[in-house]
């Protein structure tokens, strides 16, 4: 399996960018042209959003509508797709780079799940709208332009997202505003770029694959678009009163339905309050659920920021400096492998 990506022939330039439409309020529709909330995601097809919008000199564009949803409802079916996708387009070697429209509201999922699977040496440019399509002054256009020149910008590789003119490593980017256009945040590491005028300004390197990872990926890629359901992480919340209900009921409920089942539980994550501390009632039944063989793990639940630790640790809960919703994907690839 080519998990390379370069060209198979080298005599060929690559000259095509694909744009792969998932949905989202990029492609939303609203019955008010100043309606921002009450509107339908995944309605205009991925051809129409690219009607008019500039295209890099020397490329062509194709599109391919692949899913057309409210990226809150995405799960392994549409994720299993884009991975297979993905990998198919960017092992043509006249095809440059890659572009996914995609609703904000898990793009940070997506973005992660593509980067560590499949780390890609073009560019994969996942891109977004807080308006949708049918909007007085739309911003998914803007974004799709800007898409498509990261897209076709000379040495740029990995999976990375474009909003509101910033770049964001796939690896860092985090939604932080639930209206505001610029909903997007790369935490302390701070944004790969910017797009300006038809024009990348670059401050810090292309995402690039983990050398650990580069024994696993073929594992992990095989694993994910096999039959197989992928393993069942839940991620839970520490909180004033936490006092590890919820933990119990996880545990009740999977010895109930028995432990040979391949969608079993296998881990939790836990959004820890601060530096990732637990209430103490909560870490007692966490520690049940480890000692039941599940695998948990520890971030915060802080808005930005990771877990630090305070030294050589015995600590039974292991950190993880992602935010929770990356950390889960992070220990289901954990467990794929384990
Ligand atoms: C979605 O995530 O599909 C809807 C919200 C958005 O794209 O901003």
């Amino acid at each position: 399996m080519n998990l390379n990506f370069e060209p198979q022939d080298d005599q060929i330039r690559p000259d095509r960018l694909v744009v792969l439409g998932t949905g989202g309020t990029i492609a939303g529709r609203a019955a008010q042209r100043d309606d921002h909330v009450g509107y339908r995601a995944g309605e205009v097809a991925v051809a129409d959003l690219l009607d008019g919008i500039p295209v890099p000199p020397g490329w062509r564009v194709q599109a391919e509508q692949l899913a057309q949803i409210d990226s809150k409802d995405i799960g392994p079916g549409v994720w299993r797709l884009l991975l297979a996708r993905v990998r198919d387009w960017l092992g043509q070697p006249d095809v440059g780079g890659l572009v996914i429209t995609h609703g904000t509201d898990t793009l940070e999922e997506t973005a992660y799940l593509l980067q560590r699977v499949l780390a890609p040496t073009k560019p994969v440019v996942l891109t977004c709208a807080m308006r949708p399509a049918t909007a007085l002054v739309p911003d998914g256009s803007q974004n799709l332009a800007d898409a498509l020149v990261v897209a076709a910008e000379p040495g740029a590789r990995g999976v990375v997202a474009v909003c509101a003119g910033r770049i964001h490593s796939g690896l860092a980017l985090r939604k932080v505003h639930h209206y505001r256009l610029d909903a997007f945040d790369s935490g302390d590491a701070g944004p790969l770029g910017l797009v300006e005028q038809g024009a990348c300004a670059l401050f810090q390197p292309w995402p690039v694959a983990e050398a650990a990872d580069c024994s696993r990926r073929p594992v992990w890629l095989d694993r994910l678009l096999g039959p197989q359901p992928w393993p069942r992480v839940e991620c839970l919340l520490s909180h004033g009163g936490a006092d590890g209900w919820l933990v119990r009921a996880l545990l009740a409920q999977d010895a109930l339905q028995g432990h040979d089942r391949p969608d079993r539980l296998q881990g939790l994550v836990v959004a820890g309050t601060g530096n990732g501390t637990l209430h103490a009632d909560l870490l007692a039944a966490l520690l049940e659920a480890q000692a039941a063989s599940l695998r948990v793990w520890r971030t915060t639940r802080c808005a930005s920021g990771r877990v630090l630790l305070a030294g050589p640790s015995s600590d039974p809960i292991p950190p993880v400096a992602l935010p929770p919703a990356q950390a889960r994907l992070a220990l289901l690839l954990e467990l794929l492998t384990a």
